[in-house]
């Protein structure tokens, strides 16, 4: 039997996104059912070092299920990185008879979550939240479903607008490293191209496909372009590329940006925090340590967080072609 942990602190770290409030109150709920103290650290890892703590109880996270970015606020910490700055954390931790951490965030603050453990053997356990979708070992991270849904408000928003006025749009779309966001919210918002990081389409055959959709009779276009697309050219010199480069086209460029995090977190990702939370505090309560919770086949799995920082997220090769085939 493991020795029974008395107290647990949560915090979220790195890009906030919408669930992060929902999977605290989680951890805050589970934590109380089971009759285990817990502790907020707000802003991440910067709060641990400066011992910025709050006790937090069932009734402290009521009203929170719905709101979008994180009541725990979030930081990205340089002194973290630091082995200074980590014992500084791993004092406060022990100072307040804390003995397991709950780390919501990326794959960033999962690396600082496992240097920790592997420097003082500290507990940790992993919830994966951004709105990219990279993270291995989860079908779906916390607030991805959120950012589609936002997205493709947006696209349709803007198809308005683009067919009255017989327009090309180029809408930019998150996902740094990834084009979960741009692949799923293309086919939803009927886009005509998708460019994204794991692909590159080529400008020619973008011209191409761009000549063809109107050949068929299309008279305004969205192509949806993820921030880390290997196009070669960013959406404003695309936008002067076809300007240049092709005839009758009236283009127009939008960049969604951080609209993309807020907003109130989807059903679905709601529901999916609420399991996080439960599964992320049960695990370290079963003396475990040093996992990713994740949602695989529709289940609550456990990734080790070493696995969960290096293993790649895969695009959906079957939505490309699906994808294809709708904009014919
Ligand atoms: O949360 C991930 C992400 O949305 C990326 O897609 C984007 O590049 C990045 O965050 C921007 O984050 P920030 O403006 O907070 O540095």
């Amino acid at each position: 039997m493991p020795k029974k942990i008395k107290k647990l602190a949560v915090l979220t770290s790195g890009g906030d996104s919408p669930g992060m409030n929902a999977a605290i109150r989680s951890v805050v709920r589970t934590c109380a059912y089971h009759d285990v103290e817990c502790v907020g650290v707000y802003r991440g890892y910067e709060g641990l070092i400066e011992g910025d703590f709050k006790s937090m109880g069932a009734r402290s996270v009521r009203g929170i299920i719905n709101k979008g970015g994180t009541i725990l606020k979030s930081a990205r910490s340089q002194t973290f990185r630091t082995p200074e700055g980590r014992k500084i954390a791993y004092q406060n931790l022990v100072d307040n008879n804390i003995e397991g951490l709950v780390v919501i965030g990326g794959d960033g603050s999962f690396t600082g979550a496992l240097v920790f453990n592997q420097e003082f053997g500290f507990p940790v356990m992993g919830i994966p939240g951004t709105i990219d979708n990279d993270i291995f070992g989860t079908s779906h991270t916390l607030g991805f479903d959120t950012a589609l849904n936002t997205v493709v408000d947006a696209i349709d928003k803007i198809r308005d607008t683009a067919s009255s006025h017989n327009r090309l749009f180029f809408i930019e779309v998150m996902g740094r490293d990834v084009g979960h966001i741009a692949l799923n919210t293309g086919i939803a918002g009927g886009a005509e191209e998708i460019l994204i990081p794991e692909e590159d389409l080529g400008l020619d055959r973008l011209v191409e496909s761009l000549n063809r959709s109107r050949k068929s009779g299309k008279t305004s276009s969205i192509v949806i372009v993820a921030e880390g697309d290997k196009i070669g050219k960013n959406i404003f010199e695309l936008k002067e590329y076809v300007d240049d480069n092709m005839e009758g086209y009236d283009v127009r460029v939008s960049v969604l940006g951080h609209m993309q995090r807020g907003g109130a977190p989807s059903c679905f990702d709601r529901v999916l925090a609420s399991r996080m939370g439960v599964k992320a505090v049960e695990t370290l309560l079963e003396g475990k340590t040093n996992y990713m919770v994740g949602l695989i086949a529709n289940k609550m799995e456990l990734t080790p967080l070493d696995n969960a920082i290096k293993g790649k997220t895969k695009i959906n090769l079957e939505l490309l072609r699906v994808s294809d085939i709708m904009s014919i």
